[in-house]
């Protein structure tokens, strides 16, 4: 039977313009439904809105139209975005959805009868931004610890969530599961931050505002959009529907990706929930950090925010989705600079990629009419190349599985540098010189099969272009599979287009660097 593979990423808030820290998690998700897909697996991919709540109910108000219109422009904004971005997800959830309402106002009812859910009186601090509640110790300088803003003072009764009840169950958990939460760091930074330390109950609703679901045992109270939240990785499967067959099917997640500002939820409140329904946790949680700018985080006053449709407009969906993946080293902040974009965008993809599908096309075209011969011959270069390629590709596949993806794309680039130096090695314009046709035919045909593969590996990156290329070198539908990676299809025969298109168009550093600062500060 084909494997199941369920991936999520966070339901985002739609408080404002998607930059493109956000478009990270998205994008990195994407990368792996598509390699999932590649592979064969029966892949569901999820990502939505995180619609209600006190921040968006003073967004709304601040623009003078319902949260539900602003909640509804948004939304259309954030699905026009992933298109644009050319995200695969197989549904788009929203908080404000029926079947969301629905279903968290069944699963409150559970865990109310459970007696899992006790009323009192929180007096404390509540960061708006975050949505998070605090006690006075957990403030840094008397603000947010997260976000570094001013707190409120709340004094409100609310219904609080026995999280203390499950402490020894989620310990016992995390020692059985060692490898649940990656990277191991992070994993040791939650552990010691709040596990170890003992874990407080947690409110799960709130009385000063209404915008949310109501609670159903005392409707003065909406449910804290926490746990509002963090139930649509199981609602927009059905869970508590009438028809829950893709909970059946996909659930528990495979992979939960999320940023390190929000590994607390996802670490200990969505287990403990999930315990308290009875429903299994998922398989793994992927914890990435942030992309920051040069001085600091991306925000608008600063001037430094960068979206990635107004990035995409201007240089094309790959350039964004490549250069922003490969901002981030494994269980690290990463930077992104506008030279950092136009460096990788003019190296890597421009002359390291494009010039190599390029004049090979181009050679494929002078020297065999566009045709790819088997060969009697070898030249001493060619099972070099060939085995230094499948050992590559083993050293992509153990990354891209441990979710390393600056890693794993650093493999595929090593592939590309390698095909680029067997040119060099080969001087096919020396073998056509002298006549060597046949030694010939077998370079053109090494050269064709490396950039087929590597086409396949950079597809989940980047798939336009990877398609494109595909195209160019006329290759079937069955040579696109990931499997022919390692079942070799016989690629007689084949024929390239006439005339190479170049993939990228290079890039002036100095034009491009000054229009991409003055794109960020018009912007914010
Ligand atoms: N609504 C909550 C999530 C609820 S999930 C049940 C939320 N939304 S958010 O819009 O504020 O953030 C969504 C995601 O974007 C988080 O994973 C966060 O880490 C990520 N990022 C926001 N800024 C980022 C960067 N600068 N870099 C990388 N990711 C960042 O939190």
């Amino acid at each position: 039977m084909m494997n199941k593979f369920y991936i999520t990423t966070p339901i985002y808030y739609p408080s404002g313009k998607f930059h493109i820290g956000t478009a990270y998690t998205t994008i990195l998700a994407d990368v792996l439904a598509r390699y999932h897909r590649q592979k064969g697996e029966d892949v569901y991919f999820l990502t939505g809105l995180d619609e209600h709540g006190q921040k968006i109910q003073i967004k709304s108000e601040e623009m003078g139209i319902s949260p539900q219109e602003y909640v509804d422009g948004m939304a259309s904004n954030a699905k026009e975005l992933w298109k644009k971005l050319n995200i695969t997800n197989n549904d788009f959830i929203r908080t404000t959805d029926k079947r969301h309402v629905d279903a968290v106002t069944k699963a409150f009812n559970i865990l109310y009868e459970n007696g899992d859910i006790y009323k009192g009186k929180y007096v404390g601090k509540y960061c708006v931004p975050c949505e998070t509640f605090y006690t006075e110790s957990q403030l840094v300088d008397g603000k947010c610890p997260e976000c570094g803003r001013e707190v409120k003072e709340v004094e409100e009764e609310t219904y609080f969530f026995n999280m203390k009840k499950y402490e020894d169950r989620l310990k016992k958990f995390y020692e059985e599961n060692p490898n649940f939460l990656v990277p191991l760091t992070k994993k040791n930074e939650i552990m010691n931050s709040f596990v170890n330390v003992g874990i407080e109950d947690l409110c799960i609703s709130r009385t000063t505002f209404d915008w949310g679901i109501k609670v159903p045992v005392d409707p003065k109270h909406v449910v804290y959009v926490w746990l509002d939240a963090l139930l649509n990785y199981i609602t927009a499967l059905g869970y508590l529907s009438e028809d829950d067959s893709l909970m059946k099917k996909y659930w528990p997640a495979d992979i939960q990706i999320i940023g390190k500002d929000i590994s607390r939820f996802h670490a200990i409140y969505w287990p403990i929930f999930l315990m308290a329904l009875n429903l299994p946790l998922p398989k793994k949680l992927f914890v990435h950090d942030f992309i920051m700018m040069r001085d600091g985080k991306m925000s608008k006053s600063k001037g430094n925010v960068i979206y990635p449709d107004i990035l995409a407009d201007a240089y094309g969906v790959d350039a964004v989705r490549y250069t922003i993946l490969k901002s981030l080293p494994y269980g690290q902040d990463g930077e992104f600079t506008p030279e950092s974009f136009i460096e990788k965008y003019n190296t890597e993809l421009c002359n390291d990629l494009g010039n190599l599908v390029n004049r090979t096309i181009a050679m494929i075209n002078k020297y065999q009419n566009g045709v790819i011969y088997k060969s009697n011959c070898k030249t001493s270069f060619d099972d070099e190349l060939n085995n230094y390629i499948t050992n590559e590709i083993e050293l992509y596949e153990k990354e891209i599985d441990n979710i390393n993806i600056q890693n794993a794309l650093g493999h595929i680039l090593n592939i590309v540098s390698r095909t680029n130096k067997y040119i060099d090695e080969t001087s096919p314009w020396v073998l056509y010189k002298e006549e060597k046709y046949e030694d010939l035919k077998s370079v053109m045909y090494n050269l064709y099969e490396a950039i087929r593969k590597i086409s396949i590996l950079f597809y989940p990156f980047i798939p336009t272009t990877s398609e494109n290329i595909f195209n160019q070198l006329g290759v079937t539908n069955e040579q696109k599979n990931y499997d022919s990676l390692r079942y070799l299809p016989d690629l007689e025969n084949n024929k390239v287009i006439e005339k190479g298109i170049p993939l990228f168009e290079r890039l002036d550093a100095n034009i491009e660097i000054d229009r991409l600062k003055e794109l960020m500060k018009v912007n914010s």
